[in-house]
């Protein structure tokens, strides 16, 4: 039977996920033996490119074990809720630290607790993923005094800390001085962009490793030619995230039609259910998706230009309409 996750059981190493798991893993190994400087890590992108995945992947290298004197956990990774306090954050780890009574005592009780678990459950790494929400957007403001309270934790807990979200996150170290003095240059997941000829073969390298698991079940059109390498890109412009939605659709409706064979109307439908609509591109415009046999899937600037475009918010798509003139990396994108 084909595993309905069968997407999801493919991990691709891409030199950016390579990159960032490489840099955290310096900073757990150092603070692991002994080192007492900071270390902290950024790791910034747009929305699926992939942050989580790549946390995913430095947990399950340093997964939790359990021992008669208790729980040891080198990596402790929380989500950053909305608006965060001092006592929500607090809240987070303790609970991920596996303590019933998380909620009792006041806010600096909680804190002397949690430094006081970090040495005990053998602590050495804090990962704080949407790490933007210490950024209010409507207020433009940093939460200065929950920002000070991390950098407390990890200097009197000697860990290091990874901080994963999207660019704002940048505000937040560059606003806490003693915070910008301990990160080195983020780490940056990418969009991939078709005119740059590096990101183009990465993004064929990414479609190739997909092809690879699907086709032990299925027959379809290769997903790491040019011509599908662009109808993918132009569908999900670059963004991982986009692709593997596409992925995913594409195997379930399979999967029920009882089908093994996928054909470009396939690609169609799968991604009309799973992204088309979600990302504003109605084919009620009268507008095909890359994936119709009517749409021109020769490379050409304009449907370069809009792929950029994709999973943008309203907003940010004024920004980022870079024509075919594509930023060579990643950061240039958030400079524009
Ligand atoms: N390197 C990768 N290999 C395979 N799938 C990936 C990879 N990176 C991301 N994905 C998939 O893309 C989707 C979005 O990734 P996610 O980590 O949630 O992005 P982000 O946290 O940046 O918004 C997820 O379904 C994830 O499994
Ligand atoms: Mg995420």
């Amino acid at each position: 039977m084909i595993p309905r996750n069968l997407v999801e059981c493919v991990l691709i190493s891409h030199s950016a996920f390579e990159e960032a798991g490489r840099r955290a893993e310096q900073k757990i190994d150092y603070v692991k033996y002994g080192g007492r400087e900071p270390a902290c890590l950024a790791l910034i992108g747009e929305s699926r490119t992939g942050k989580s995945r790549c946390i995913e992947g430095i947990l399950r290298r340093h997964p939790v074990q359990r021992t008669q004197e208790g729980i040891l956990s080198p990596v402790l990774a929380i989500t950053v809720p909305s608006k965060p306090t001092v006592k929500s954050l607090a809240e987070n780890f303790l609970r991920k630290l596996r303590v019933t009574d998380w909620e009792k005592g006041t806010e600096p009780q909680k804190t002397a607790r949690l430094i006081k678990l970090l040495e005990q459950c053998g602590v050495v790494t804090l990962i704080l993923d949407e790490f933007h929400h210490f950024y209010d957007k409507t207020s433009n403001k940093v939460q200065h005094h929950v920002a000070d309270w991390l950098k407390n934790i990890v200097s009197e807990g000697h860990v290091a800390l990874v901080a994963s979200g999207l660019q704002s996150l940048q505000s937040v170290i560059d606003q806490n001085e003693q915070l910008a003095g301990r990160f080195g240059a983020p780490v940056v997941m990418p969009r991939f962009f078709w005119s740059n000829e590096e990101q183009q073969a990465e993004w064929l390298g990414i479609l190739a490793g997909f092809d690879d698991v699907l086709r032990e079940h299925f027959d379809f059109p290769s997903l790491c030619s040019e011509e599908m390498g662009f109808r993918f890109y132009c569908a999900t412009g670059g963004l991982i995230g986009y692709l593997t939605n596409t992925l995913r659709q594409i195997v379930w409706n399979a999967i029920d039609d009882d089908r093994a064979k996928i054909r470009l109307q396939d690609f169609d439908r799968a991604y009309k259910q799973a992204i088309w609509v979600m990302d504003r591109r109605s084919a009620s415009k009268g507008e095909v998706t890359p994936f119709d046999e009517r749409w021109n899937a020769n490379p050409n600037e304009a449907a370069i230009g809009a792929a950029t475009t994709v999973g943008c918010h309203v907003g940010e798509v004024r920004e980022k309409s870079f024509g075919s003139k594509a930023p060579t990396t990643a950061a240039q994108v958030f400079s524009k």
